[in-house]
């Protein structure tokens, strides 16, 4: 089975999670496309959602479902996103797709997060296969990067990527994070950076992975 029937399965599974009249928080990537498009078969039903990036926004304006402002709301019923790794304690790393703050934004909004992933995704210990996304401030790229090496990291500037909040991404390549909580705080602690990719101070609630045998709920 390939990778996208897999993510299409997980995304489908989590259309049981969506309440009648609710507002529903949308992460971003192609596992989160795949949620928008189900979510498009039933959007009678909902009042909208709160989208994690400027792509999503524009994918569920085109589908015809209503977009809130994060400031319009005090709560989301559930946010549904992707990772690019998830460990067994459910928690995260996401930001391959540039939009980890805003995705973390809209996940502090609800009360349960819902996370669809194929089975690629699933790690033992955070940072063995993927490399961890940091959003910077421009000008602090350089400092920031500096001090990443001081904490054992190799950062890697994505090139000519610029985040929907106007900043850039370095990736710390080959960073096992062995205290998710810890090096979250950690690299928070950083002045110039934004927003770091590990969802371990608030992680996923339900987790659901596509597999070739079917769905498998966490
Ligand atoms: C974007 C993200 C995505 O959730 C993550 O990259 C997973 O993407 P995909 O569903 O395409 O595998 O964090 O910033």
């Amino acid at each position: 089975m390939s990778q996208l029937a897999m993510k299409k399965m997980a995304a489908e599974a989590a259309l049981a999670y969506v309440k009648d009249d609710s507002i529903i928080g949308v992460g971003s990537g192609s596992t989160v496309n795949c949620f928008i498009e189900a979510l498009a078969t039933i959007k009678h039903k909902i009042k909208g959602a709160v989208a994690a990036s400027k792509a999503s926004e524009q994918l569920l304006r085109k589908q015809g479902i209503e977009v809130f402002s994060a400031n319009d709301v005090t709560e989301l019923d559930i946010y549904v996103d992707g990772a690019d790794e998830i460990n067994p304690q459910k928690m995260m790393i996401k930001g391959g797709g540039a939009a980890l703050t805003r995705e973390k934004i809209v996940a502090a909004l609800a009360k349960t997060f819902i996370c669809i992933v194929d089975q690629s995704k699933q790690v033992d210990v955070l940072g063995s296969t993927f490399s961890l996304p940091i959003e910077v401030i421009p000008m602090a790229r350089s400092q920031v990067a500096r001090q990443l090496v001081g904490l054992g990291g190799f950062p890697i500037y994505r090139e000519g990527v610029v985040t929907d909040n106007g900043n850039v991404i370095l990736d710390i390549a080959n960073f096992t994070i062995l205290e998710p909580m810890a090096m979250e705080q950690a690299l928070n602690n950083i002045a110039g950076v934004v927003t770091n990719g590990i969802f371990a101070l608030r992680g996923a609630d339900i987790v659901i992975v596509g597999t070739p045998e079917g769905i498998k709920t966490l």
